[in-house]
């Protein structure tokens, strides 16, 4: 993802987790807790200040995942997501990079055929 500061300068992409899901079959057998701990564990020693996703904040609070607005990280989220699905992961190399979460465009892309 790309934040622009307040100035609109670029400063880069930032790791972000979702989407992510387990096979209905599979559920509730560690699988996804399991990806979550990696993935993180991952972003973190590549140096990333933070890790963003869009999710439930029940379920990934559990992992460290706070509301990105407390950080000044706002989302465009979809109508009807809760307000506190833009969720950020605080890393070992955190910094305050505040601004609003932009896609990159093959993010956004979608045909229906
Ligand atoms: C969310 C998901 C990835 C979790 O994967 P999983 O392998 O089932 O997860 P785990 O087995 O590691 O953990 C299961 C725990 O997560 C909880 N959980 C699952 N979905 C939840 C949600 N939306 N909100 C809160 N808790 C949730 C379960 O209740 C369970 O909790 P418990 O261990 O206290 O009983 C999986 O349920 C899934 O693919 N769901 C559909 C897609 C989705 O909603 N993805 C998230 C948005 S990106």
């Amino acid at each position: 993802m790309d934040i622009p500061r307040p100035r609109r300068r670029w400063i880069g992409r930032l790791p972000h987790l979702s989407p992510l899901a387990v096979l209905p079959g599979h559920q509730r057998r560690g699988a996804g807790s399991a990806l979550i701990a990696a993935i993180v564990d991952a972003v973190d020693l590549a140096g990333a200040p933070f890790l963003l996703l869009e999710g439930s904040p029940g379920f990934y609070s559990r992992f460290g995942f706070q509301d990105a607005r407390i950080h000044g990280v706002r989302f465009p989220l979809p109508p009807g997501a809760p307000a506190g699905a833009g969720q950020l992961r605080p890393l070992t190399s955190y910094r305050r990079l505040a601004g609003r979460v932009r896609y990159p465009p093959a993010f956004l892309a979608a045909t229906i055929e």
